[in-house]
C-alpha cells in the first residue's frame, strides 16, 4: 500500500489577497505567543465560512504538558465562539528570536483536532504552513493524518 499526500508549494508574494490576509494574521498572532520555555512562537489564523478571521498562538506553562499549541488554541476558540460556522482554512507560522522559522509543522494532536473540525462541519479545512520563502498548502486536513483514527461518517449521522 502506498499513501500519497498532495502538497502545493506556493510563493508568499503570489498568494490571492484573501489568503495573504490569513497568513499576515498568523504572523501577527505569533508575535503575541506565550512561549518562554521553547522560544518558538507559533501563530495560527483560521478563516471561517462567513469570512471572519480568528487567531491564536501557543500558550506554554512551566508544567510543560499543560501548555497548548497555537492550532488547538485557535480551533478551540473558533469552536467555542462560533460553533455553527464551518472552518475553511488555517494558516500556521512560527518565529524564534523575532525571525520567521524556516520550518513549521503541526503536531499529531493538532492534526487530529483539525481533522475533527473538518468532519464536524462536513467541510474541508485547508492548511497553509507558512515559512519565509514558501507556503505549503494542503487542500484538506485529512491529508495531513493518513490512516487516522476517527468516526465513520455514516455512523455519525445516527
Ligand atoms: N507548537 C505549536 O504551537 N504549533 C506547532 O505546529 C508546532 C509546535 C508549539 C508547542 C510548543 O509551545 C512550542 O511550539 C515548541 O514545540
Amino acid at each position: 500500500m502506498i499513501i500519497e499526500t498532495k502538497v502545493q508549494v506556493l510563493l508568499p508574494d503570489k498568494l490571492p489577497a484573501v489568503d495573504k490576509t490569513l497568513v499576515l494574521a498568523a504572523q501577527a498572532a505569533a508575535r503575541k505567543a506565550y512561549a518562554p520555555y521553547s522560544d518558538f512562537q507559533v501563530g495560527a489564523a483560521v478563516r471561517l465560512q462567513d469570512g471572519r478571521i480568528v487567531t491564536g498562538n501557543n500558550q506554554e506553562n512551566v508544567a510543560y504538558p499543560s501548555g497548548l499549541c497555537a492550532e488547538r488554541v485557535v480551533l478551540f476558540y473558533a469552536g467555542a465562539q462560533y460553533p455553527t460556522v464551518p472552518v475553511e482554512a488555517i494558516a500556521v507560522t512560527a518565529y524564534t528570536d523575532g525571525v520567521q522559522a524556516k520550518y513549521i509543522s503541526p503536531c499529531g494532536a493538532c492534526r487530529q483536532v483539525m481533522l475533527e473540525t473538518e468532519t464536524r462541519y462536513g467541510h474541508p479545512v485547508k492548511v497553509y504552513l507558512c515559512t519565509p520563502e514558501k507556503i505549503y498548502l494542503f487542500e484538506n486536513s485529512r491529508s495531513l493524518l493518513p490512516m487516522s483514527f476517527d468516526q465513520i461518517p455514516d455512523e455519525r449521522e445516527k
